[in-house]
């Protein structure tokens, strides 16, 4: 029923949660699980790098940023317990909700699991802005964990 899980993430506990749970799936339907995190420049620093080949943005910001996604997809894989060849690791550049959507389809993802919260410390919402739209764009199930 699922063969390849994408599983995006941001360094937050919830996000965790979401890949544990990835983790528990794949090893009943024997599936590839595909860990992804979005870096998510300012607008402006991405008009600006589009402009100037980069040389727009900061090399020290981009040098942190790197680290951070590195750090952020090791632990996931660490959280994840798989086998090395059952799974992916993708850092992309973009916003993070329509880099998801665009990226499941393109690879034919059938499920994706996510966290219903992030990073932010503003909670008015049950959801992010990241898992409610995925939720709502996404091709494919969604499973949302909390
Ligand atoms: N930059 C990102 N790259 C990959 N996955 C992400 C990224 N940001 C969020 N996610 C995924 O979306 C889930 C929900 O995070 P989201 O950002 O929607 O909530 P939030 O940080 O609490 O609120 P918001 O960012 O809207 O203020 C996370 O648990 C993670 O799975
Ligand atoms: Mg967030």
């Amino acid at each position: 029923m699922f063969e390849k899980i994408l599983v995006p993430v941001d360094g937050s506990p919830t996000s965790l949660k979401a890949v544990q749970m990835a983790g528990e799936i794949a090893r009943r339907f024997d599936a590839q699980v595909t860990l992804v995190h979005v870096q998510h420049l300012p607008t402006a620093a991405l008009a600006a790098s589009d402009m100037a080949g980069m040389a727009g943005t900061d090399q020290t910001m981009i040098d942190a940023l790197d680290a951070a996604a590195q750090e952020i997809v090791c632990a996931a894989r660490a959280a994840l317990a798989l086998p090395e060849n059952r799974v992916g690791e993708k850092i992309l550049l973009g916003h993070p909700a329509e880099t998801i959507c665009q990226l499941a389809e393109a690879e034919a993802y059938d499920l994706i699991s996510m966290g219903s919260r992030g990073l932010s410390e503003v909670r008015a919402f049950f959801m992010g802005s990241v898992s409610d739209k995925v939720s709502h764009h996404a091709h494919c199930p969604v499973l949302i964990v909390r």
